[in-house]
């Protein structure tokens, strides 16, 4: 992920340059019509263009401006962009022709000179190819400095009004802090989004920093929390607010400053992280150093290069900021006085319509939910917007905008995403103001998240409104929310098997959990909202939630980040940030992939979030309280079921049926927020028919469903068999007072072996196991605490409660598999896999020695072995 944020500047998208001057017929052609002018030295002419009349931010240049600006051209088209330093010569970046530490041929390249408009007329403009690439011997990669290439052309440029030198300056040439300089490219406007037709040679004006002004920007971490430590020979120039900036495409291209009326080279573009972020200026390679380097190289050409002596000096620079007074760049979107007051909610006022809530994103655009604006009956947008017109379609005219402290506005254009109809992670339009509004402290515009900002769980973030959803069923102050796990997040919503994106990959979903909806245990079904996040007291809009999941928790919202290069592309400038916090390093990026545990067919079951500060949650683990103090162990099924050992809920003897109340999410003594906790009584008490057999696990019904949430989430159930390659364990209660949960290794051993320990006490359908770690880390037993075995990645499933009295033996959930599905038709039964358990009743005789062995620990130790190789066989 670090490479996209730390970019040469380099074109990455070849494209085709139509015009006649790629095939090396024409080239011979130009070639034959150069005459060489000679001339003394010092006398060749440099830094004077004409007297006449992107790059980021910047604008068209008038053509003649630059007459040193070249195009670099591999492959058929632009790549990079390369100065005139003197007839046979260009100055460029060695990134540019140096890939994996290999410099390509020279013959590959070729460079056109006298170039405006690359899809345009090309009169006066003419190709050449390069002859030799000359790189300093120490260039190694672009942000280790000595980026500057030479280019030997294979014949002299024609020099001509729009074909001129650019001056160089001398080692001990001094461009002050703050002086106004000009970079010129055919690179991309803005990051990922190339020069428009017909590609016009793009100026921007931009101001030196000092090393120290500029050092001070990049030691203030950006995204994953990287810094940049600028070396000697490299030069920052731009603005700490950023917007105007060199970007993919520049590299090579010239940074200059008029000098007593010549124009000096001070730069060569070189790399950036993103292009025009805030506190992110553009690096390049500083010229003055490398004089003597290029007089070596270029000595025996005549003419060479001018390196005219400097006319004003500067005398004492503007003032420079150390390292303890740095100033940096606030962003200048996403404050608000206080949560709830939201200066960019806005509302779009269509006739008919209940009003639809969006967000000003910029001083001229509101982003809204494109749905808002289908017509229900035609299915399709009301506006098929002609690009061409100037006046707006007329359904436009009666569309009104509502902003906060401002009289209506109207729209000037409406722009779907392109994929908004089918996919609804792109349910998203762009309404543009026809009036520009004055940004203030009562009216602004939210913050975006650029495709590599990532909001970190635990985040503390707000809804707001959005679209056409139910009001607030509170009030708006209190609509918190807080960033969940995105493994979590992601495999209660994804795809068996899916693979959960690292995180330094953009999300497909995040999840908060809405405080207020958890805690009084409702359930905002048909909530809409957009998500606010804030870092350092700014908001950025995260995501908006587009699915509708009955009530399933947390709630899923798709990620803004993504669609970030689409609202930069349609807006040209609305706000975009960069990450504010962070939470891990470069250090931390590689992760193991992580793979979706199996679902069934009523989503996802057994996953077990990460611990919280508070304790282990195990979702599925209830307390059910029995009247008369008593509290058993129990599992929840299922949204409104709870499974218990019989022998814990009904005593013997007694006649009453006992009230029960259960408990969630509690991971003991110290226990969770409220708001994880769930409670709920029994209404009623199911058990199996059992032909005159008291059945050992019975069912509970509880008043109504517990949603499904990182506090209360229902196990898998197995129908039969152990998993191949599980590990299982017993979960339970140390203490029945405390009752915080430990979860205690065991093996379950195989049915002939359990029979042989067990002879004459066992039921079928009974597990027996062996405590791997020793008896001292036994639960209690009373409470009939329940054997879960996870394979690796896979989720938690059940296998059974403990038999009553007992800490070895389980009774089997396989063998009520029927009745549990019948009873709980959303009980999560996997697939049947693993080796079949329980084998038909063979008369295998038992040695001798081991029979009623079972409380001796070293006589089943003995046994273990041979019995796991089975079980995973
Ligand atoms: C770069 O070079 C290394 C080592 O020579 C090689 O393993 C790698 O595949 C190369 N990468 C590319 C993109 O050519
Ligand atoms: C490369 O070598 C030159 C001359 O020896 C030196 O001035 C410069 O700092 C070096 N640059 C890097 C990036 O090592
Ligand atoms: C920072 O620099 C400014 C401008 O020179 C100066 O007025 C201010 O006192 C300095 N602040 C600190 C903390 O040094
Ligand atoms: C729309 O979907 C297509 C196909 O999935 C994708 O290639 C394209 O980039 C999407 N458009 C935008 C603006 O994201
Ligand atoms: C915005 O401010 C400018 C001057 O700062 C003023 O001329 C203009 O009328 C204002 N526009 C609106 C819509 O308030
Ligand atoms: C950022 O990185 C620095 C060291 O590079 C480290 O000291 C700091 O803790 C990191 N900050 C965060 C929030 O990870």
């Amino acid at each position: 992920m670090s490479p996209h944020l730390f970019l040469p500047l380099v074109m990455m998208v070849v494209s085709p340059i139509p015009g006649t001057f790629q095939d090396s017929g024409k080239v011979a052609l130009v070639q034959a019509a150069v005459s060489s002018t000679q001339g003394e030295f010092e006398d060749v002419d440099c830094g004077r263009p004409e007297p006449s009349s992107r790059i980021v931010g910047g604008s068209d240049a008038h053509p003649g401006t630059w007459p040193w600006q070249v195009s670099l051209h591999h492959g058929g088209g632009h790549i990079c962009g390369g100065s005139l330093i003197a007839p046979s010569w260009v100055l460029s970046a060695a990134h540019c022709f140096v890939t994996n530490g290999t410099l390509e041929p020279a013959e590959e390249w070729s460079v056109l000179l006298g170039v405006h408009s690359q899809d345009g007329p090309m009169d006066g403009a003419h190709l050449r190819s390069v002859a030799a690439i000359l790189v300093p011997d120490n260039y190694s990669r672009v942000e280790l400095g000595a980026d500057v290439a030479l280019l030997r052309l294979g014949s002299p440029a024609r020099l001509s009004p729009s074909v001129r030198p650019v001056c160089l300056p001398r080692a001990s040439h001094r461009f002050a802090h703050g002086t106004a300089c000009w970079a010129t490219g055919w690179g991309d406007v803005q990051e990922a989004d190339p020069l428009p037709l017909p590609w016009v040679l793009q100026e921007v004006e931009l101001r030196l920093l000092g090393e120290a002004a500029c050092q001070c920007l990049y030691s203030r971490p950006g995204p994953f929390n990287l810094t940049f430590q600028l070396l000697p020979g490299m030069l920052c120039a731009g603005y700490p607010e950023g917007r105007r900036d060199t970007c993919q495409g520049d590299s090579g291209g010239p940074l200059v400053c008029e000098d007593g009326g010549r124009w000096f080279q001070a730069g060569i573009t070189s790399f950036g992280f993103g292009c025009g972020r805030r506190n992110r200026p553009g690096v390049f390679t500083a010229v003055a150093p490398y004089e003597s380097w290029i007089r070596e190289h270029v000595m025996e050409s005549e003419p060479g290069p001018a390196f005219p002596s400097q006319i004003q000096k500067p005398q004492s620079g503007p003032w420079e900021p150390r390292e303890e007074n740095c100033t940096f760049a606030q962003p200048e979107c996403g404050k608000a006085s206080r949560p709830g007051l939201w200066p960019w909610e806005v509302q779009v006022m269509v006739p008919g319509f209940r009003p639809c809530y969006g967000a000003l994103v910029s001083d001229s655009w509101v982003l809204a939910p494109a749905s808002c604006f289908v017509d229900a009956c035609a299915e399709r947008y009301p506006i098929q917007q002609p690009r061409t017109s100037d006046s707006p379609p007329r359904d436009l005219e009666a569309w009104r905008v509502l902003l906060p402290s401002r009289p209506e506005d109207r729209v000037a254009r409406f722009v779907p995403h392109e994929n908004a109809s089918k996919d609804s992670a792109s349910d998203l339009a762009l309404l543009q103001l026809r009036t520009r509004v004055n940004l203030t402290a009562a009216l602004s515009a939210v913050c975006l998240p650029h495709p590599e900002h990532f909001f970190l769980p635990g985040s503390r973030c707000r809804l707001a409104r959005w679209g056409r959803g139910e009001p607030a069923p509170g009030s708006s102050a209190q609509l918190e929310a807080q960033l969940m796990n995105s493994w979590w997040c992601h495999c209660l919503y994804g795809r068996q098997g899916a693979s959960v994106p690292p995180p330094g990959e953009p999300p497909h979903l995040l999840c908060p959990a809405y405080l207020e909806e958890e805690e009084a245990g409702r359930c905002w079904k048909d909530s809409v909202w957009s998500l606010l996040c804030r870092e350092e007291g700014t908001w950025f809009m995260a995501g908006y939630r587009t699915l509708s999941n009955g009530c399933l928790r947390p709630r899923a919202f798709s990620p803004l980040q993504t669609h970030g290069p689409w609202i930069s592309h349609v807006t040209q400038g609305a706000y975009l940030e960069d990450q504010l916090t962070w939470d891990w390093g470069p250090e931390g990026e590689e992760t193991e992939e992580q793979i979706c545990p199996p679902h069934t067919e009523h989503g996802a079951c057994g996953l077990r979030p990460k611990a919280t500060p508070a304790g282990v949650l195990w979702p599925w683990l209830t307390e059910v309280h029995v009247t008369g103090n008593r509290v058993c162990t129990g599992i929840l099924v299922a949204p409104g079921w709870v499974l218990a050992a019989t022998h814990c809920i009904l005593r013997l003897g007694s006649t009453t049926v006992p009230y029960i109340e259960v408990y969630l999410g509690r991971a003991g003594a110290s226990s969770l927020p409220q708001g994880h906790q769930v409670s709920r009584s029994v209404i009623s008490i199911r058990l199996p028919r059992h032909l005159g057999l008291r059945p050992p696990l019975v069912l509970l019904e509880l008043n109504s469903r517990v949603e499904p949430s990182p506090s209360a989430l229902p196990i898998c159930l197995q129908p039969g068999g152990v998993p191949p390659g599980a590990s299982c364990w017993v979960l339970g209660w140390k203490d029945p007072q405390d009752r915080v949960p430990v979860a205690t290794a065991v093996s379950i051993l195989t049915p002939r072996l359990c029979h042989c320990l067990y002879q004459g006490i066992l039921t079928p359908g009974t597990f027996c196991v062996l405590y791997t770690e020793g008896q001292e880390d036994k639960c209690e037993v009373t409470s009939a605490p329940p054997l879960l075995c996870q394979t690796e990645g896979g989720p938690w499933v059940l296998m059974g409660l403990a038999v009553r009295g007992s800490q070895e033996l389980f009774a089997a959930i396989g063998p009520e598999a029927a009745w549990i599905s019948q009873t709980v038709g959303e009980a999560h039964f996997l697939l049947p896999s693993g080796f079949p358990y329980w084998p038909p009743e063979d008369s295998d005789l038992c040695p001798q020695d081991l029979a009623g062995a079972a409380s001796s620990p070293e006589v089943a130790a003995l046994l273990l072995l041979p019995l796991a190789l089975l079980i995973q066989g």
